[in-house]
């Protein structure tokens, strides 16, 4: 089959989804699948890419980038009449309708929010992990929570800020907040890779925090902190009626305190800073609980073939879901694939078994 593995982006996680793409144009079998590589840049050009994995990898700090070259523009932004000409005359799906399958390895907004499903639901072309509306749920931590509660599944104590809010009602904002108590974690709704989240000690500095996250999404997320293990698990699979599989659960271990928590630069940046501990050390009935809630978290999300389920595990053992990721980090170091290694799945299989659940 033909698949498009598509990449880069318009979000803030455009860098970490061009070194995802490095890691599945490694592990793919080029004899089996005829490849294209789409690179999407910061500004929305869709071109034609490199496809040699060490071109998107993060080599000393340097994060690769889609690059607007002469290249082949497959979706031009409508930034000019002959651009919306293209558009119009339908050039889209004819282009992405040459290829059986496109495996859209994007992280963050106008990717992994449902933006691109929408288009490739419109293309009438198949493609790899969640549809639109999970892709969008799944995307915007605050729908996210009340999905999951909604389902009952144990989530933490948050508040919304929406936007304007602080400055039309401050006083009312902060006593809803104040009763979270401390420390808080202040987020954009819609963003990933831990951009633009803040840690907070002293309500003194949650204006600031607000608007380091407003950088990203307007409507901002504010969560109680919850004392437990960070605990990540994999799930797999979730077509045609069957039950999604659940991988053994990984553990991020921050060793360095420099690191207020798993921000950015741990997650990519400062190699040692953080431990991905994978399988985590659990006991089994906990690793069994931690299993159960992802997968019915997958499920309430309506999440397809992929997904990465972070969660809390308390000292009392109880799992609170902090997230559910619908493209989660692939480069071969991330926990999502070094999950499914631990379970006894190789990452050229996942690669595999998700281009085949698509194609199911
Ligand atoms: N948003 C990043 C890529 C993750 O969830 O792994
Ligand atoms: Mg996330």
């Amino acid at each position: 089959p033909r698949v498009m593995v598509l990449f880069g982006g318009r979000s803030g996680e455009h860098s970490i989804s061009c070194a995802t793409a490095g890691g599945v144009l490694r592990a793919i079998d080029r004899e089996r699948y005829d490849v294209l590589a789409v690179g999407i840049t910061p500004s929305g050009r869709w071109v034609l890419a490199d496809d040699d994995p060490d071109r998107w990898a993060i080599v000393d700090g340097r994060l690769p980038q889609v690059e607007d070259t002469a290249a082949h523009v497959l979706l031009p932004q409508a930034t000019d009449d002959r651009d919306v000409q293209v558009l119009e005359r339908g050039l889209l799906p004819r282009t992405v309708g040459e290829v059986d399958v496109v495996f859209p390895l994007l992280h963050g907004p106008f990717g992994e929010d449902g933006t691109l499903q929408g288009l490739l639901e419109l293309a009438d072309v198949r493609y790899v992990g969640a549809g639109v509306l999970a892709s969008a749920v799944g995307m915007d931590k605050h729908m996210m929570k009340l999905v999951l509660a909604g389902h009952g599944l144990p989530v933490g104590p948050f508040e919304v800020i929406r936007p304007g809010e602080l400055e039309r009602d401050p006083e009312a904002v902060v006593a809803r907040i104040k009763a979270l108590g401390l420390p808080l974690f202040v987020k954009p709704a819609r963003a990933g890779s831990s951009l633009g989240i803040s840690r907070v000690d002293d309500l003194a500095d949650l204006a600031a925090a607000v608007e380091v996250a407003r950088a990203h999404d307007p409507k901002v997320v504010v969560e109680a902190a919850i004392t437990g293990r960070e605990i990540e698990c994999g799930v797999l699979g979730g077509h045609a009626g069957e039950r999604p599989r659940a991988s053994l659960p990984g553990e991020i271990v921050v060793t360095d305190p420099r690191h207020a928590f798993y921000d950015f630069e741990a997650k990519y940046l400062d190699e040692g800073g953080v431990t991905l501990a994978c399988p985590a050390d659990l006991p089994p009935d906990v690793v069994a609980e931690v299993q159960e809630v992802a997968v019915r978290s997958f499920e309430a999300v309506g999440c397809e073939g992929i997904a990465r389920v972070d969660v809390f595990v308390t000292p009392e053992g109880r799992v609170v879901v902090n997230e559910i990721n619908t493209m989660p980090g692939f480069t071969p170091f991330s926990m999502y694939p070094r999950m499914w290694q631990a379970s006894g799945v190789t990452y050229a299989e996942l690669v595999d078994e998700l281009i085949a659940l698509a194609l199911a």
